[in-house]
């Protein structure tokens, strides 16, 4: 009797240590957008998450709320600076202590953050000035607190890149070339990621007269584009690619990508935004991402963040306002995770 509860104990103990809180999660992530008046509360939404054992999170600012819901829940956490307060993040390590000190610290007993993502697709724009600054000092403070297991790291889209296709013919554009050295050479010196936000939807919408719909949305068989020695049968690596070619040419080839935003909207755009169009996308993009690489880096592990948990009715009417997994109601929109 004693030794078969002992027993329990120890496989309890053990499932418990594999899975976090003891629930089986996914490793695809889903970015957690606020910017809706009839979303359900943050302690909803992290019950959510987890009844749908979706492990990780990412949010754009830290909000205390959302902070403290996740306490204890076991989510991965990647927590976002505000792009407006890049600047002052920038002017020095004591101003970007303050800053962790009141938004980040008080939760690290109770939330797994492994990166600090400072600004969100402000390169090249008005923050870029400031930002290289911004993530060193964020990185010293981490240091200084002795938290190595945390990155400072941001995030990019399409707009740095130039020329894309095909991938191996990608350049970061003259705007965006400087800051992306600079980015690459920090995140470089300290093993730290770049978050990329990759929208095949977006290529795809722009011109579906001549894009091929099964290459956007993972289902095409076989080979759509060949680049020198790389087969693509699907636009996402495509995409993906074209950031690892111009890394290499501004002479960085071993910093790896996370891809923070992907996502196809369900309504909003005609026939182009449907859901089942939305759900073939996103069901794919988390298979593919769980099982990693892309034809310039095979076998790497790509992690990946769906856009978006709920449709937000406070963006731009049309499309945007529909990117949700889930409507805000809680009821999916199309379930990928069943
Ligand atoms: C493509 O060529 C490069 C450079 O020669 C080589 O390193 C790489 O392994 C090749 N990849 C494939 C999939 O053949
Ligand atoms: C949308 O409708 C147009 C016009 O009927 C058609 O040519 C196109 O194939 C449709 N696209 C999708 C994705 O269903």
């Amino acid at each position: 009797m004693a030794f078969s509860w002992l027993l329990l104990l120890l496989i309890t103990a053990t499932l418990h240590a594999t899975n976090g809180v003891g629930e089986a999660k996914i490793g695809i992530g889903v970015c957690y957008g606020l910017n809706g008046d009839n979303l359900p509360s943050p302690n909803d939404v992290v019950g959510l998450y987890s009844k749908y054992g979706i492990g990780k999170m990412r949010i754009f600012n830290p909000n205390p709320t959302v902070l403290n819901a996740l306490r204890g829940s076991g989510i991965e956490l990647t927590l976002g600076v505000a792009d407006e307060d890049i600047p002052r993040l920038a002017s020095s390590v004591d101003a970007a202590d303050s800053w962790f000190a009141h938004n980040v610290q008080p939760y690290l007993n109770d939330i797994t953050v492994p990166y600090i993502a400072v600004g969100n697709e402000v390169v090249p724009g008005e923050f870029s000035a400031s930002l290289v600054a911004a993530m060193q000092n964020v990185q010293t403070v981490l240091r200084n607190r002795n938290l190595m297991g945390m990155r400072a790291t941001t995030v990019v889209h399409g707009a740095v890149l130039s020329n894309s296709y095909p991938p191996s013919a990608t350049v970061f554009s003259d705007r965006a070339r400087d800051t992306m050295s600079r980015i690459l050479q920090f995140l470089s010196a300290h093993g730290a990621p770049l978050l990329i936000n990759v929208y095949p939807y977006f290529a795809y919408a722009s011109s579906p007269l001549h894009q091929r719909l099964d290459y956007a949305l993972f289902t095409a068989t076989g080979t759509v584009v060949q680049d020198r020695n790389l087969s693509y049968s699907n636009l996402f690596d495509a995409m993906a690619d074209s950031y690892i070619w111009a890394m290499e040419k501004v002479g960085v080839s071993n910093v790896d990508i996370v891809v923070s935003e992907s996502g196809w909207p369900h309504a909003g755009n005609g026939n182009l935004t449907t859901p089942e169009l939305a759900f073939t996308y996103n069901k794919n993009f988390m298979l593919h991402v769980l099982h990693g690489g892309t034809p310039k880096r095979p076998g790497s592990y790509v992690e990946g963040f769906i856009f978006a948990m709920f449709d937000e009715d406070q963006k731009a009417a049309g499309a945007e306002q529909n990117w949700g997994l889930f409507k805000p109601n809680m009821r999916p929109n199309y379930n990928i995770f069943a």
